[in-house]
């Protein structure tokens, strides 16, 4: 027991902290909370990363089958065209942020002033960044949604695990939010993700037959996909079905299936449901990995060849400073280019030391230029997507113990030298 109070009394924070939704709770190396505010739950999703999520089979939290629980409340006011949301924060935990609170939020920022209105003047048709409620309902975070972005993608809201937690019972209103708030700020939303190895619930995960997998996939497609028809951009029909090595990743699709028609059965579904939005494959380390890249780019023209409707990829874009892969995405870009469809980056962030040097702060400075021109330099490049707003936000330090410092904005909201980077490269 002694041992216990020593261990308490060094570290208090650690021991009283509770993560709030969508936080890391815990992985190899973390030293931060492990317990979660309610009505979130510790998801282990490897073994470097555990997540709050909704835990849906609690039944104190989840007796209705229209599940709303979030810690976000929702008041929903249908007019004629759209749905209004009304949305009012619980009892957030913003001990830091209440001094540059003050001075940042402005009401009065004109929309697509920043980034957006750069890059779309350029020709490209959208800059955007991930979000979800929790930060949309942050007052920095918001203004600088509303001042750069024409476009947001669901950070989690829309993953599986997310939105239909227990088959059959869909959780509308993180997604909802993020699509509401997009659509009345003027911005497009790119919808992610249908078929997914991670962030899956268990009850799909222990589908072993591919008829009732079909049907799962399906019937899971129609219902969100036609939910926010004629709402969405594009959407991430598929992630991440590749290993490394361009291997098929194995994953309860692949493995019931033993071949690729898992994706022609989610595309058609998502086609059917939604037949104006684009419909995408997205995969990371396409610019790292030569093998991924050539086989992703085999898989896009086989889908084409037996009319599978794919309108678009995505290329994630996590990148390192400094990494030999930022000189040569350009080419990432053109060998993307050659399925003709569109190529979006879709999670571009550009990770280094948690405390950088100066040299790296200024490398990544070129990084981001270069990113920015090899997209401007690529006709069916049609628009990029920066995973976080700000450093405080990120994943990267969740998930790469020590490194971070990966976005445009520092972890008070300030805008970094990166910032400029970026625009240069736009205006390249
Ligand atoms: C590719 O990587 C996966 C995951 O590590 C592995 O299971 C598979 O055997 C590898 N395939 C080849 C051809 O090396």
């Amino acid at each position: 027991m002694k041992h216990y109070i020593a261990l308490a009394l060094a570290a208090p924070v650690l021991v009283s902290a509770q993560q709030s939704m969508w936080g890391q709770c815990g992985g190899i190396g973390w030293n931060g909370p492990t317990n979660c505010n309610a009505p979130a739950s510790c998801s282990t999703l490897n073994p470097y990363y555990a997540q709050c999520l909704t835990d849906w089979n609690n039944p104190a939290t989840s007796t209705t089958t229209s599940r709303t629980t979030t810690p976000v409340t929702t008041t929903t006011t249908t007019t004629s065209s759209r749905t209004t949301t009304t949305t009012t924060t619980t009892s957030r935990t913003t001990t830091t942020t209440t001094t540059t609170t003050t001075t940042r939020t402005t009401t009065s920022v004109p929309q697509g002033t920043g980034l957006n209105a750069a890059i779309r003047s350029k020709g490209k048709k959208y800059f955007g960044f991930c979000s979800d409620s929790n930060l949309i309902n942050n007052g920095d975070n918001q203004a600088i949604l509303k001042a750069e972005a024409g476009q947001l993608t669901g950070e989690n809201s829309m993953k599986w695990e997310s939105i239909q937690p227990n088959q059959g019972s869909y959780s509308w209103s993180g997604a909802d939010t993020l699509v509401n708030f997009a659509l009345n700020n003027n911005m497009i939303v790119r919808g992610h993700t249908f078929v997914w190895h991670q962030q899956i619930p268990q009850w799909l995960k222990n589908i072993n037959n591919k008829q009732t997998l079909t049907s799962a996939i399906q019937s899971h497609i129609a219902a969100v996909a036609g939910r926010y028809k004629g709402k969405i951009y594009a959407w991430d029909v598929a992630n991440e079905v590749f290993e490394d090595n361009g291997s098929r990743r194995s994953s309860v699709f692949s493995n019931v299936f033993n071949d690729w028609t898992f994706l022609d059965v989610a595309f058609n579904a998502a086609k059917a449901a939604d037949p104006d939005a684009k419909l995408c494959l997205n995969d990371y380390n396409l610019d790292y990995s030569s093998s991924k890249l050539t086989n992703f780019v085999q898989l896009v023209k086989d889908l084409k060849s037996r009319n599978v409707p794919i309108d678009c990829v995505g290329t994630q874009s996590h990148l390192v400073v400094g990494n030999g892969a930022i000189p040569s995405y350009k080419s990432t870009l053109d060998s993307l280019a050659t399925t003709n469809t569109e190529v979006q980056i879709t999670e571009l962030d550009i990770r280094t030391s948690s405390s950088p040097s100066q040299q790296q702060m200024n490398q990544q400075v070129t990084d981001y230029k270069t990113v920015a021109t090899a997209c401007m330099r690529t006709s069916s490049c049609s628009g990029i997507t920066i995973w976080g707003v700000s450093d405080r936000d990120s994943w990267v330090p969740g998930v790469f113990n020590g490194e971070g410092y990966a976005l445009l904005w520092d972890n008070n909201y300030r805008k970094k030298s990166a910032y400029q980077g970026f625009l240069d490269g736009i205006n390249s």
